[in-house]
C-alpha cells in the first residue's frame, strides 16, 4: 500500500519530523516566509494530510482544492484558522494542540501584565536613549500589581493558569465566562465568578483568554472599555479580533483606561497605527507560546494526531470527533 502523502507548511523540529516521516511521504515547506496561499492550494491537491500553523486558512476553498484530504492538524490551540464545519462536511478530521502550552502562555500574560504596570519597555527605551539622568524619586512611577484585582475573561486552561500565578501576588481574582468553573477549582484558585460588567468595573487588570468566535469578536469595544476603571490595564494574549483596536486606541487617548499590553492583533502582522504611536501600549509579536520546549511539544502533538489517524485510531485532539461520529 502506498504511504500517505503529508504536506507540512513549516519545517518542524526533529522530534515531530521523525513522527511524520515514519507515518508517510512528507512534503515540507522549508522557506522562512509563510507558504503563499496559491502554493498551499497547489501542493495540498494530492495530499492525505495537512499539518499547518495558525496563519494557514483551512476553509472551503482549500478543502475543495484537496479532494483526498483526511486530516488537517494545526500546530496551535486556537483553531479559528480552521472552518471545522466545512471539514466535517468533507469528512476531514480537524485537530489542534490543547494543554501543552497553558503554563507558557500564562507566563507570557504575566510578563505583559508586569511590564505594562511597571513601564519596563518605556524604561528600557529611556536607558538606551542615553538621556537617563540617573535615579530620581518621582521617575517613571508605575502601579502595583500585587494585592490588586485581576479580571480573567475566559476561565479555561490558560485562564486558570493565569489565576494560579496570582495567588503568589496576593491578588483578588474574578473571572467571567460562558460557564462557571467547578467549586473545587474556584476554591483552589481563590477565584470568584462574576458577571462580565462587574468584572469590567472592578478589575485593575483585565486579561483575555477566550477563543476567537463570532461571540468574542470585539468583546472589548467602546462600551466595554467605558465600563473599565481609568486606572486599569488590558492584557490580550488570546486573539487580536477579540479587541476592537480603533476603540482601544480611542479609549487610551481619552484616558478611559491606563494602558494595554498586546500579543495579538486584528490584522496580523499589521498593527493599528494609533497603537503603534503610543507609549502606554506594549506590542509583542504573537509569542505567547514561543518557548523552545513548548513549541516542540506542540509540533509533536500535531504530528501524533496525524500519525494516530493513519494507524487507524481517532486523533487524540480531533475537534469534530462527535460531529463525525468517531469513537
Ligand atoms: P480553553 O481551555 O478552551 O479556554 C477558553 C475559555 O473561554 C473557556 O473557559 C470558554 O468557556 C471560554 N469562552 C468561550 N467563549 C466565551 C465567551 N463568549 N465569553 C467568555 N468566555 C468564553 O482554551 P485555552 O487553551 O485556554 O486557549 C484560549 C485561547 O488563547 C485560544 O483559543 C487561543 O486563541 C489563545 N492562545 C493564544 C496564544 C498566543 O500565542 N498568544 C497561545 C495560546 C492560546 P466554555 O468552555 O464554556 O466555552
Ligand atoms: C497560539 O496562538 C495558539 O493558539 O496556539
Amino acid at each position: 500500500m502506498s504511504k500517505p502523502k503529508i504536506l507540512v507548511t513549516r519545517l518542524l523540529y526533529p522530534a515531530a519530523r521523525a513522527v511524520l516521516e515514519k507515518t508517510g511521504e512528507v512534503d515540507w515547506w522549508t522557506e522562512t516566509e509563510a507558504i503563499p496561499r496559491a502554493e498551499l492550494l497547489k501542493r495540498v491537491a494530492d495530499k492525505d494530510a495537512l499539518v499547518c500553523v495558525l496563519t494557514d486558512k483551512v476553509d472551503a476553498e482549500l478543502l475543495t482544492a484537496a479532494p483526498k484530504l483526511k486530516v488537517a492538524a494545526t500546530v496551535s490551540v486556537g483553531y479559528d484558522n480552521i472552518d471545522v464545519a466545512a471539514c466535517t462536511a468533507k469528512k476531514v478530521i480537524a485537530t489542534n494542540t490543547p494543554g501543552v502550552l497553558d503554563d507558557t502562555t500564562a507566563d507570557f500574560a504575566w510578563t505583559l501584565m508586569l511590564a505594562i504596570a511597571r513601564r519596563l519597555v518605556e524604561g528600557d527605551a529611556f536607558v538606551r536613549s542615553g538621556k537617563w539622568p540617573g535615579f530620581a524619586i518621582d521617575q517613571m512611577l508605575g502601579g502595583d500589581v500585587y494585592g490588586k484585582t485581576l479580571g480573567i475573561i475566559g476561565f479555561g486552561r490558560i485562564g486558570q493558569c493565569v489565576a494560579r500565578r496570582a495567588l503568589g501576588f496576593r491578588m483578588r481574582v474574578i473571572y467571567s465566562g460562558t460557564t462557571r468553573a467547578p467549586v473545587d477549582v474556584e476554591k483552589e484558585l481563590n477565584a470568584e465568578f462574576v458577571e462580565q460588567d462587574r468584572l469590567f468595573a472592578e478589575a485593575d487588570f483585565v486579561s483575555l483568554h477566550v477563543p476567537l468566535t463570532p461571540e468574542t469578536r470585539h468583546l472589548i469595544c467602546k462600551e466595554s472599555l467605558e465600563k473599565m476603571k481609568c486606572t486599569a490595564f488590558l492584557v490580550n494574549t488570546s486573539r487580536g479580533p477579540v479587541v476592537d483596536e480603533e476603540a482601544l486606541a480611542d479609549a487610551l487617548e481619552n484616558k478611559k483606561i491606563a494602558g494595554a499590553a498586546l500579543d495579538v492583533y486584528e490584522h496580523e502582522p499589521k498593527v493599528h497605527p494609533k497603537l503603534m504611536a503610543r507609549r502606554d501600549v506594549i506590542l509583542a509579536p504573537h509569542i505567547g507560546s514561543a518557548t523552545v520546549e513548548t513549541r516542540t511539544r506542540m509540533m509533536v502533538v500535531a504530528a501524533n494526531n496525524v500519525a494516530a489517524f493513519f494507524e487507524g485510531r481517532t486523533p487524540p485532539n480531533a475537534l469534530n470527533k462527535d460531529a463525525l461520529g468517531l469513537k
